[in-house]
């Protein structure tokens, strides 16, 4: 099939790479000069495993473009992946959906086209964008334009995002005519029936068969997408709130998040307790969630209370090591770790940035140190008054604490003797639970928890 993509950013691409890596022609379309040119060349403007070898194979059936008529009016299927940054009050930014939706309607091709909302929108969505693409082709006198609008909600994770893509846990497609449900069954069908040869570098894991297809409505589609990432997200802020409480008890909040993991209607997968989520996605969509819900007179308190759980947990790295050290002005504390999470260098939301900026207000001195995320740092966050080091041992000098925020598998296997010995006061608080409390104690840390 002939498939534009408008918004090269993590989901466009991955999305314009898987698509074209299963055979359908692709054209991936972003106003930004700097990152066409750089895609052109073969390179990724942002760190995520595998994608770079998935576009050289890709190649063939892949293009990339900064203008919307080389790509929409061939188009049968227009996925709309542009960015919804957080706007006021919680609600999304959609100047970017709205400008992309009335390109597509300026531009379609006489046939049949799906549009296709690729981006978190919220919900709701899919009409508005059906009301902007009708607008844009009746300004140009070509009747009211033969479309329609269907929501393919993505679930990707950054660090992962080729996995969840090819091997996801489901396909939801929300139409309300089954012509464009058919039409995106056709496109997916390589991954819904699994009959794609995997990549060398991403081989298909066992367990994955065919692959459950919801199709649905419109909003329930998009509401799909809310209602997972807000579960995934409380989900988290549930184990920090038994964290807090295991702290008090004594009891060891690994144990506790197995024991309870394993109970198949729980399940162990994000239960791991730590400084809680940051990203592009939960602390947005639970926002976003909540705005839609007000216009509805809807509290949503579950989804309140996990964004207020999250929020306290950051401010608790910063109680904790104030218990520790009594005096924080004039200390110089280590993070270990900038991104949100491992293997990807977004810093949207990212702990690490809401640590340092409360250390700072009172007075301390902050070293940062990311195997990755450095570069991106520099260029977002230049205002952030911290010193850079060059690795961890250099994070740990003098220093009179360390917080390990970001899991990077490089600082589970740190040498952590050189670095107790070389700090002020050798405390570590690993703000992730990751590391082996008795192995760090045995290197001569003080070794503390968030929860414990
Ligand atoms: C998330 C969703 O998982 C994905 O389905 C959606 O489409 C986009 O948002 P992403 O933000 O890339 O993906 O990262 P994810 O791996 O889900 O982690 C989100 C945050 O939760 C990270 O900050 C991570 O550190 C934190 N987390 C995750 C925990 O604190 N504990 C856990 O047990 C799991």
């Amino acid at each position: 099939m002939n498939v534009a993509i408008l918004g090269t950013g993590y989901v466009g691409l991955t999305t314009g790479a898987c698509l074209a890596y299963l055979g359908h022609r692709v054209t991936c379309v972003d106003p930004d000069a700097h990152k066409i040119g750089a895609l052109q060349r073969g390179e990724v403007p942002f760190y995520e495993p595998h994608l770079e070898d998935l576009l050289v194979e890709a190649r063939p059936n892949l293009q990339f473009t900064m203008d919307y008529a080389e790509a929409i009016p061939e188009a049968q299927v227009i996925f709309i992946a542009v960015g919804t940054p957080p706007g006021n009050g919680g609600a999304p930014d959609l100047r970017y959906l709205q400008a992309a939706a009335e390109g597509v309607g300026e531009r379609m091709g006489p046939h049949f086209t799906v549009v296709v909302n690729k981006s978190t929108v919220p919900i709701g969505s899919g009409n508005w964008v059906g009301a902007l693409v009708r607008d844009a082709v009746e300004r140009q006198g070509r009747g009211r334009g033969c479309f329609s609008v269907a929501s393919n909600p993505e679930f990707l994770r950054e660090g992962s995002a080729l996995h969840d893509s090819l091997y996801p846990d489901r396909v939801v497609i929300g139409a309300d005519e089954s012509q464009t449900a058919e039409i995106l069954y056709t496109l997916y069908r390589p991954i819904l029936d699994q009959t794609f040869q995997p990549p060398p570098f991403l081989p298909r894991p066992d367990r994955v068969g065919a692959v459950p297809l919801i199709s649905t409505d419109l909003a329930s589609a998009e509401l799909i997408k809310y209602a997972a990432n807000a579960f995934l997200a409380l989900k988290i802020s549930y184990i920090n709130e038994i964290g807090q409480l295991a702290e008090k008890v004594g009891a060891d909040i690994a144990q506790v998040a197995r024991g309870i993991g394993l109970d198949a209607r729980i399940g162990t997968r994000f239960l791991q307790a730590g400084i809680g989520w940051g990203g592009s996605c939960f602390g947005k969509d639970t926002a976003a969630l909540v705005s839609t819900a007000s216009e509805y007179g809807l509290e949503m308190s579950i989804v309140k209370a996990a964004r207020e759980v999250n929020r306290r947990q950051r401010e608790r790295v910063v109680e904790k090591l104030l218990a520790e050290l009594k005096i924080l002005k004039g200390r110089t504390i280590g993070l270990l770790g900038l991104a949100f999470k491992p293997h990807t260098d977004d810093l949207r939301e990212a702990p690490a940035l809401d640590v340092a900026r409360h250390l700072l207000e009172r007075g301390a001195r902050v070293k940062v140190h990311d195997p990755v995320a450095m570069d991106r740092f520099k260029k977002e966050h230049a205002g952030l008054d911290v010193i850079l080091a060059s690795d961890a041992y250099e994070v740990a000098r003098e220093a009179d604490a360390l917080v390990l925020v970001t899991e990077w598998p490089q600082y589970l296997e740190l040498d952590w003797e050189p670095l107790a010995s070389c700090m002020r006061t050798p405390i570590l608080l690993d703000a992730r639970h990751v590391l082996d409390r008795a192995r760090v104690a045995r290197a001569g840390f003080r070794y503390l928890t968030l929860a414990g």
